[in-house]
């Protein structure tokens, strides 16, 4: 059964669609029809409506209106629209200073967006190669070589993807065997499990606590088994801002060589390491020959809308990442990856410089929230502070939230999204301070005059 829409969208054109293409376009749901010597849709129970999308004639006098469960498949049927989403679009409703999603309320910087001009007014315009526009391959290895001191291969150990969020998933698609173990700390970044459920995994989590949210190593050793695949890390780490420490590195690192575990390492906020020096896992001995190192251009250069990422592997796991990535996107924004390449040969004081914003924009947010009265947990990296709201007598933490977005006109992220039991966050709550000092000091302002404990 299909149900078809007249689409009278300038950007679509005039012409029929299948509905499930378009069942998530929610502007879009009121344009259905469903032609008359079609039957009443049938859908199978397992994925029967807990939301449903109405569907009507055209002509509204008539109004006949079917619903439409809407369609999942099984490995994705779990999670629900990311709270980023549903939490930035709350904040608008209400009007609140959105704490909440990491995007910067300000522009990257001028040097890299006219590149990206000029990469366009050059005919950059085509499908770029596959794994990466040659020069931005090389930008990137010698980038990882400043940082970390290793020499890699741009050519062999280097794929550019779609933000970081692509590089995850084609590590996982492309090295995750249905039923191979993989490891997470929790809280962890939302699209690790969805990816790890699309490519089968059996996900365990082991839970970082307050205050400082050290790893477990006792807890780790005994979870890694003969089945562990992989561990996922990312470092420093959203949503806490812990940094993984050197001591913690290397007690994962000899685990993984004892156990022959690969690591796969998130370090997209690498430059927003405050506190303590940022260590890629790669860098450590024996590590290269088993960690994917993904990472992006958008939180550095506050240009998260690009979403140019890579994966930095050794030739015999990038050979994984890229059968995944040549069937995902195959390839990402040619003329962004000429001036991401500009981006990334930038002169040391812009990496100075962005650190140094970012650590007054934390010393704003982190006075403040402690002014009004929250448990403040320290953030040595990233761009996010994680408190303890309890002191304000809320029942968990989306309550929090909803309560933060409609009365005091401030939106941050629940955590409990974060872990794959949810209790374990229900206490805390997520804020961002990639966002003007102006826009910073007025949700601090808020807070201290509305929220009451
Ligand atoms: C830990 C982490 N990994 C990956 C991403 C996604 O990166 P990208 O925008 O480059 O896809 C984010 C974005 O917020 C993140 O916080």
């Amino acid at each position: 059964m299909q149900v078809y829409r007249t689409c009278t969208c300038p950007h679509l054109g005039s012409r029929f669609m299948p509905s499930s293409k378009l069942l998530l376009s929610l502007n879009f749901t009121n344009h259905f029809i469903t032609p008359s010597n079609l039957p009443t849709p049938k859908f199978p129970s397992s994925i029967a409506a807990t939301m449903s999308t109405t569907v009507s004639t055209q002509n509204d006098t008539t109004a006949q209106k079917t619903h439409h469960p809407v369609q999942v498949a099984k490995r994705l049927e779990k999670f629900k629209t990311t709270i980023f989403t549903q939490i930035s679009t709350l904040a608008v409703k209400h009007g609140a200073i959105n704490l909440g999603q990491g995007f910067p309320n300000f522009d990257g910087p001028e040097f890299v967006k006219e590149a990206a001009i000029q990469a366009i007014r050059d005919g950059k315009n085509q499908y770029a190669r596959g794994y990466g526009v040659p020069d931005l391959n090389i930008a990137i290895a010698e980038r990882f070589k400043k940082d970390t001191g290793l020499d890699v291969d741009p050519e062999k150990e280097v794929t550019v993807t779609s933000g970081c969020t692509e590089a995850i998933a084609a590590t996982m698609l492309g090295l995750i065997n249905p039923g191979d173990g993989v490891i997470l700390f929790a809280p962890f970044y939302d699209s690790y499990e969805a990816t790890l459920s699309m490519a089968g995994a059996k996900v365990k989590s082991i839970t970082l606590r307050p205050p400082d949210f050290a790893v477990p190593i006792e807890e780790l050793r005994s979870t890694i088994s003969k089945n562990t695949r992989a561990i996922l890390l990312n470092t420093p780490h959203n949503p806490t801002g812990k940094m993984f420490t050197r001591e913690e590195l290397n007690t994962i690192a000899s685990l993984c060589i004892e156990n022959d575990v690969l690591v796969f390492t998130d370090e997209v906020y690498d430059k927003l390491a405050f506190d303590m020096e940022h260590i890629s896992l790669a860098s450590l001995p024996g590590m290269f020959e088993r960690t994917v190192t993904m990472n992006s251009l958008g939180k550095t250069f506050s240009l998260t809308g690009w979403k140019i990422g890579w994966a930095i592997a050794p030739p015999h796991l990038t050979w994984g990442v890229r059968q995944a990535h040549a069937f995902l996107t195959f390839a990402t924004s040619n003329a962004n990856q000429w001036a991401a390449a500009v981006a990334l040969r930038a002169p040391d004081s812009y990496f100075v410089d962005l650190k140094r914003d970012y650590l007054a924009k934390r010393a704003i947010l982190v006075e403040g929230l402690n002014a009004v009265g929250f448990k403040v947990f320290p953030s040595s990296g990233t761009y996010f502070v994680v408190v303890d709201h309890t002191p304000f007598g809320h029942e968990n933490d989306v309550a929090f939230c909803e309560y933060l977005i409609k009365e005091v006109g401030v939106a941050a992220i629940p955590t409990s999204v974060f872990y794959l039991n949810p209790e374990e966050g229900k206490n805390l709550v997520r804020f961002t301070f990639c966002k003007d000092e102006e826009t910073l000091r007025a949700a601090v302002e808020r807070m201290k005059e509305k929220l009451r404990k």
